[in-house]
C-alpha cells in the first residue's frame, strides 16, 4: 500500500491542476476520525467466473440496481473531496460495465490512484487502450491456479488462456504486472508452479493471498481450509523463491487468519481509511459488513459520503474502543488490531462485539481450532464445493 500512496500523491502533483490537488477538505473538525483513504467501488456483481472462494455476499442475488454512470461519478467526486486518494474498481467483474472507461476517466481527472481488480474477463486489446487513455494506473490479475485444469475447474470458466493474452496486454501497454492468487488446499502444493507461471509472465507484483473465509469461502470453509502442513511448506517455498528472484518481483504471502496466534487490523480498523460501496450504491467499511446484524447501512442515493463517513450510526459502530468487551478491552494491543475481525467474530461467535476467535487470548478460540480439526478430517473432494452463481445465491438466500 505504501507503493501505491506514493504514486497516488505523484499521480495529483503531475496533473498540474490545482482543483485536482490533495488537499483534503478539512471543514470536519472531528480529529477521531480519519477520512477515507481507499475508496472501493464494487461496480457490479455480475461474474462470468464461479470462485467457491469469492468474497460477495452470498445473498447477491438479491442486490438492488447497480448506480448508475453519473451516480457512481458523485460517489468518486464526494469521497476525493473528503481525502480519497485511491480507488478500487472491482466486483464481480467490472469489465462487464461498459461504462469503466468513463468512470476511470473522471477518477483519474479527480487526482486518485486508479486500480483495477479484474479477472481478465472482457479486457481486449481494444479496451486495454482506451482504459490506458482514461488514465488507469494499475491492474490486478487474478489467477486461480497454474495448471488449465484447476483454473477452469475452480473459475467454472475457460480462463486460462485467456488471463495469459491479458496478462501479455498489461505489459505491452507499460502497467505494472500485478498479479494475484487466492490459495487453498487445492492449489497450495502448486505454489511454485504458481509462481514459476507469474515469473514467466513478466509479473513485478505476486499477491499470494490464502482465502479469508466470508462470503462464498465461508460457505465451502471445510472444503478449502489447507492444512498447517501444507501451509508451512508453501511458506518454505515462497522463502526460497524470495531470495532467488529478489526485487525482480515481490511476493506477498498473506497467512490465513485460523493459522495466526493474533487477529488482523481487518481493513486497518472499522471506519478508519476503507470505505466500500456495494453496486446498489450501500456504503460499508469492509466488504462482508452487510451480512452484521442490527447495523443499517446508509446508501450513497439518499446520503452524501460525508453524511455517511462521519455521521452514519453504523460507520461510527465499532469505531474506537469503547464498543469493545474483553479481553480487547484491558488488552495492551488492541491499538493495532482494534479487535480483529468484526465480520469474522460474528461468523463464529454469533456476536460482532466479540474478540475475533483468531486471537489466542479469545474465549472463543476453539472454535478456530475445532474448525481447523474439522476441515482435515473432510476429504479433499472438490466435488463437494459450491460454486458461486446466480442460481445458488438465489437458493442459499432462501435456506
Ligand atoms: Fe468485515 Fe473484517 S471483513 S470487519
Amino acid at each position: 500500500m505504501s507503493i501505491c500512496r506514493f504514486q497516488a500523491a505523484v499521480s495529483c502533483q503531475q496533473t498540474g491542476d490545482s482543483s485536482l490537488s490533495l488537499e483534503r477538505d478539512d471543514a470536519h473538525e472531528d480529529s477521531e476520525i480519519s477520512p477515507p483513504f481507499w475508496l472501493l467501488c464494487e461496480l457490479t456483481y455480475r461474474c462470468p467466473l464461479h470462485c467457491p472462494f469469492c468474497y460477495n455476499p452470498v445473498d447477491f442475488a438479491r442486490s438492488q440496481p447497480e448506480l448508475s454512470t453519473e451516480q457512481w461519478k458523485r460517489v468518486l467526486s464526494e469521497a476525493r473531496t473528503l481525502g480519497a486518494v485511491q480507488v478500487g474498481f472491482s466486483g464481480g467483474e467490472p469489465m462487464l460495465r461498459d461504462d469503466l472507461e468513463e468512470l476511470v476517466a473522471h477518477a483519474h481527472r479527480l487526482g486518485y490512484y486508479t486500480n483495477l481488480i479484474t479477472s481478465g474477463v472482457g479486457f481486449t486489446e481494444s479496451r486495454a487502450q482506451q482504459l490506458k487513455d482514461a488514465g488507469l494506473d494499475h491492474i490486478q490479475l487474478s489467477f486461480q491456479d497454474s495448471t488449465r485444469e484447476l483454473n477452469d475447474f475452480l473459475s467454472h470458466a475457460r480462463t486460462f488462456e485467456l488471463k495469459q493474452r491479458v496478462a501479455a496486454l498489461i505489459k505491452a501497454h507499460g502497467w505494472p504486472m500485478v498479479m494475484n492468487c487466492t490459495l487453498h488446499r487445492y492449489n497450495l502444493p502448486h505454489i511454485d508452479k504458481i509462481i514459476e507461471m507469474a515469473l514467466a509472465l513478466g509479473a513485478e507484483y505476486l499477491e499470494l493471498a490464502n482465502t479469508q473465509y466470508y462470503g462464498w469461502a465461508w460457505v465451502n470453509r471445510l472444503h478449502l481450509l489447507p492444512t498447517r502442513e501444507q501451509l508451512e511448506a508453501a511458506e518454505q517455498v515462497v522463502a526460497q523463491y524470495r531470495e532467488r528472484v529478489g526485487s525482480r518481483c515481490r511476493l506477498l504471502f498473506v497467512v490465513p487468519d485460523y493459522y495466526a496466534e493474533r487477529p488482523k487490523a481487518c481493513m486497518n480498523g472499522w471506519g478508519k481509511v476503507f470505505l466500500a460501496i456495494a453496486p446498489d450504491g450501500t456504503a460499508l467499511p469492509c466488504h462482508a459488513a452487510a451480512s452484521l446484524p442490527g447495523l443499517v447501512f446508509p446508501n450513497v442515493r439518499t446520503h452524501s459520503i460525508r453524511q455517511i463517513w462521519y455521521e452514519s450510526p453504523a460507520f461510527n459502530h465499532f469505531r474506537g474502543f469503547a464498543w469493545m468487551q474483553e479481553p480487547c478491552r484491558s488488552c495492551a494491543e488492541k491499538t493495532r488490531d482494534y479487535g480483529g475481525c468484526r465480520c469474522q467474530a460474528f461468523l463464529l461467535t454469533g456476536d460482532a462485539a466479540a474478540t475475533d476467535p483468531a486471537c489466542v487470548k479469545s474465549p472463543h478460540h476453539n472454535r478456530i481450532l475445532a474448525t481447523v480439526q474439522m476441515a482435515a478430517l473432510s476429504p479433499a473432494d472438490c466435488s463437494s464445493l459450491r460454486f458461486r452463481s446466480d442460481a445458488t445465491s438465489v437458493v442459499m438466500t432462501g435456506e
